[in-house]
C-alpha cells in the first residue's frame, strides 16, 4: 500500500484528482469507480475545476458507483444518484447513460445485485476505484463481518453508519436501514484503488488500517491483499499513528 500524507483535506483532494486524471487518456474509454460521502466532495470539485479549465474531458468516461440506499427514490436529494448528479455529473461533459449506480428501488433486489455485478464485468472493472472509509472500517457499505468473497449484495446498515449519515437527512428515522453495495470482492476487481480519508474523526480507522491486520471485522483491511492501493490521508487523520 502506497501512503501519501497531505497537509490538509484540500491537498488530499488534489492528489486524488491527479490519480483519477492520470487514468483518463483521450484515446481510450476510462472507467472510474466512484464513491459518495463527504470525503470525496473536494475531489469532485477539483475534477469539475479541471474540466472547466479545459484540463480534463469526460466524454470517454464510464462510471460505476459503489452503492445506493434501498427504497430511496432516485430523485430524493439524498439518493446517491442525486448526490453524484449534483456534485459531479451535471457539471462535466459526461454521458450520464454511462454513469452506473445500483437501483435501490428495483422490485427484485437480488436480481438487481446480479445485474450490477454482471455490469461491473461488462463495462469494468474500473481503471481506478475511489474509496472513502467509515469509522468502523466499512468500504462501500460493507460493514464489519462482511465476507471478503462478497459480490454486490443488499446490506443492513450498522447503527453507527446510520448515525454518521444522519447529518445528510432531517432525522435519524429518515436514514434508510438497507443499501445495495458492491461487495469486497467486487471492489477488489478494480485495477487500482485509491482510498482517501481526512480529519481526526478518521484517525482511529486509519490507525487500524495501517496496523496491517487483515480481518473481516475491519472491511478496509482487505485492501492489503490488493496489488495497487494508494492511501491518501491528511495529517489530521494520520496524526495518532
Ligand atoms: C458512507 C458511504 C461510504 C463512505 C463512508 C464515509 O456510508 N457508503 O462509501 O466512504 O460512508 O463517509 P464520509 O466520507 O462522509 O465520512
Amino acid at each position: 500500500m502506497n501512503i501519501i500524507v497531505t497537509k490538509d483535506e484540500q491537498e488530499m483532494s488534489q492528489k486524488a484528482a491527479d490519480l483519477l486524471q492520470q487514468r483518463n487518456k483521450p484515446e481510450s474509454e476510462c472507467v472510474l469507480g466512484l464513491a459518495t460521502g463527504g470525503t470525496p466532495l473536494g475531489t469532485y470539485q477539483e475534477l469539475i475545476r479541471r474540466y472547466e479549465s479545459g484540463e480534463m474531458d469526460f466524454s470517454n468516461v464510464t462510471t460505476l458507483n459503489l452503492d445506493e440506499y434501498v427504497g430511496v427514490p432516485k430523485s430524493h436529494p439524498q439518493s446517491y444518484r442525486s448526490f453524484m448528479q449534483e456534485n459531479l455529473f451535471k457539471h462535466v461533459n459526461m454521458d450520464t447513460r454511462k454513469a452506473h449506480i445500483p437501483d435501490g428501488q428495483a422490485v427484485d433486489l437480488k436480481e438487481e445485485c446480479a445485474r450490477y455485478e454482471a455490469l461491473i464485468e461488462e463495462v469494468g472493472p474500473p481503471d481506478i476505484q475511489l474509496l472513502g472509509i467509515g469509522h468502523n472500517g466499512h468500504i462501500g457499505f460493507n460493514e464489519p463481518g462482511s465476507s471478503f468473497e462478497s459480490e454486490t449484495h443488499v446490506v443492513e446498515l450498522a447503527d453507527s453508519t446510520r448515525e454518521a449519515n444522519a447529518r445528510f437527512f432531517t432525522s435519524i428515522e429518515e436514514v434508510p436501514t438497507k443499501a445495495i453495495t458492491m461487495g469486497i470482492q467486487s471492489i477488489m476487481k478494480a485495477k487500482k484503488i485509491v482510498l482517501i480519508a481526512s480529519g481526526e474523526k478518521k484517525a482511529d480507522a486509519i490507525q487500524k488500517l495501517l496496523s496491517q491486520d487483515v480481518s473481516e471485522d475491519f472491511p478496509a483491511s482487505a485492501l492489503h491483499r490488493h496489488p495497487d492501493v494508494t492511501l491518501i490521508v491528511d495529517l489530521a487523520a494520520y496524526q495518532t499513528v
